[in-house]
């Protein structure tokens, strides 16, 4: 029998097994969990989650999926952030340098506080990708912001009242856009596996356990731009 702790979710105390994340202590306690809840894995951002531990006055972050419970734990997992969203085309932008500073002019109201680096739960340093993006230097957000989650942690923290993964975002997407080189052999790529050629292959892969997918994945071979 596993250990029980007390921990508290949207303010009601549930008895949960020591070791388990916040998102399987949520479920254990009979909660079913249908927003702040995808891939499990710690990669799709959907369960950005806030809470306190006792004896402790700061506001904590992190993903339930990837985040273990603690005695006494005070737990609210944040679902949606409301976002600031500019919609764009990448095919009319005229001048991928200064395109943010048009889409985003909010950026330049940055206060230089970190609170956005210091919540990123993904350790991200948020206030460079900021700072980056302010110079129009495309390739270094793109860069720096790679591994975002966009769970919404850092706009919830912004004294700017600024997005910063929907800026990274846009940075990404007008970098690949103008900037990266177009593999001419993704067509046919695609047309290979509509036509079932790599039928055998994705069979194997679905065999596989997650050490052994991690393992590939890591020593993939990666295309040098
Ligand atoms: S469920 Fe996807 S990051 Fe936690």
């Amino acid at each position: 029998m596993a250990n029980l702790i007390p921990i508290y979710y949207l303010g009601k105390k549930h008895m949960v097994p020591e070791g388990v994340t916040i998102m399987g202590a949520i479920e254990s306690s009979g909660h079913r969990l249908v927003r702040g809840c995808g891939c499990r894995g710690g990669f799709c951002g959907a369960c950005a989650t806030v809470f306190r531990v006792p004896g402790d006055h700061r506001i904590m972050v992190g993903l339930a999926c990837q985040t273990r419970v603690e005695a006494g734990m005070d737990v609210a997992i944040l679902p949606y952030y409301p976002a600031q969203k500019t919609i764009y085309d990448c095919n009319a932008v005229e001048n991928p340098a200064g395109a943010l500073q048009l889409m985003y002019p909010e950026m330049y109201r940055c206060l230089g506080c970190s609170a956005c680096t210091k919540i990123c739960p993904q350790d991200l340093p948020v206030m460079d990708i900021i700072a980056a993006a302010q110079r129009g230097n495309l390739p270094a957000v793109a860069e720096l912001s790679f591994d975002c989650v966009m769970c919404g942690l850092c706009a919830s923290r912004c004294l700017a009242q600024m997005v910063p993964y929907n800026i990274a975002m846009a940075a990404r997407r007008i970098y690949s856009h103008f900037m990266l080189p177009r593999p001419d052999y993704v067509g046919d790529r695609i047309r290979e596996i509509k036509e079932g050629v790599y039928d055998r292959q994705i069979d194997d892969l679905l065999e596989k356990g997650p050490e052994e997918l991690q393992k590939l994945y890591a020593e993939r071979d990666i295309e040098c731009i």
